[in-house]
C-alpha cells in the first residue's frame, strides 16, 4: 500500500541542482553549537559591519577559523585577522568542521574541508538582501549554512538577480548546502520576525561554512 503521508516526514528537499535542505540536520548537535558560537564571540564579538556602500549592516557578524569574511568602506573581502583587535580569529570548532563536512558530504560534495565560518546573528527586524556568495574566487567548493535559533525566510533564486525566487521556512538544527551549478545562486534571509526561542533567544544565528581562496 502507499504511504500517502511519506511527503511529510521527507527529512531532504532537493531546491534546485546541487542544491539541497537538510531539514533537522544539525539539531542533535545545536546546543553545543550555540555554546560555541558564546564562547567565540566573547573573543571576537559580534559587530554591525559596513558595506562599501556606507551601510551599517543589520545582521551582527563574527568568524572563525582560519579566514574570516569582513566589509568595511574598502570592499567585501576574506581577511586572516579580526580587523577590530589585529588578532587571528578564534579557531573553528571541531564540531563545526565535522558539522560541514558531513553535511556537504550527504548533499553530494565529497571533498568539502571549510577554511572560514561567517557567524551571522539576527535580532527581530534584520535581514539579509538578495546577494551572491562571490567572494571566495573558488567556485567549485559548496556553501554550507546551519540555522539555530528563531525561524526565518531563506529566498533561494537563480543565476540572475531577477530570476523567481522561492521561499524556505529555515528552522533550528536546518542546513542548506548549495553548489555546483547553484554554487553562484541569489539568496537571502526575510527580515526576522519578533519572537523568543527556547534555546537561542530572541536571535537566530547562522553559520556560513566556506572554502576561501586569497
Ligand atoms: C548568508 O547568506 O550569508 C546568510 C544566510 C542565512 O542567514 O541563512
Ligand atoms: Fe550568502
Amino acid at each position: 500500500m502507499d504511504d500517502l503521508f511519506s511527503g511529510l516526514d521527507k527529512a531532504e528537499e532537493e531546491m534546485a541542482e546541487g542544491a539541497w535542505l537538510l531539514r533537522r540536520y544539525a539539531f542533535d548537535n545545536a546546543g553545543d553549537l550555540l555554546a560555541q558560537i558564546e564562547g567565540i564571540s566573547a573573543t571576537a564579538p559580534f559587530r554591525h559591519m559596513v558595506t562599501p556602500g556606507g551601510f551599517s549592516m543589520s545582521v551582527g557578524m563574527t568568524n572563525c577559523g582560519p579566514f574570516g569574511w569582513v566589509t568595511d568602506r574598502k570592499g567585501y573581502r576574506y581577511q586572516k585577522t579580526d580587523p577590530e583587535s589585529g588578532q587571528p580569529w578564534p579557531a573553528m570548532p571541531e564540531t563545526f568542521l565535522s558539522l560541514a563536512i558531513d553535511a556537504a558530504k550527504d548533499a553530494g560534495y565529497a571533498d568539502f574541508v571549510p577554511n572560514a565560518c561567517l557567524i551571522n546573528r539576527y535580532e527581530p527586524g534584520a535581514k539579509m538582501s538578495l546577494h551572491q556568495d562571490k567572494d571566495e574566487r573558488d567556485f567549485t567548493n559548496p556553501i554550507v549554512s546551519v540555522s539555530l535559533g528563531l525561524p526565518a525566510t531563506f529566498q533561494f533564486g537563480g543565476i540572475n538577480r531577477g530570476d523567481p525566487v522561492r521561499k524556505y521556512p529555515l528552522s533550528h538544527g536546518d542546513v542548506v548546502v548549495w553548489g555546483g551549478p547553484s554554487r553562484l545562486f541569489y539568496h537571502g534571509i526575510m527580515p526576522l520576525k519578533e519572537g523568543t526561542h527556547d534555546a537561542a533567544g530572541r536571535a537566530r544565528f547562522n553559520l556560513t561554512f566556506r572554502h576561501a581562496a586569497l
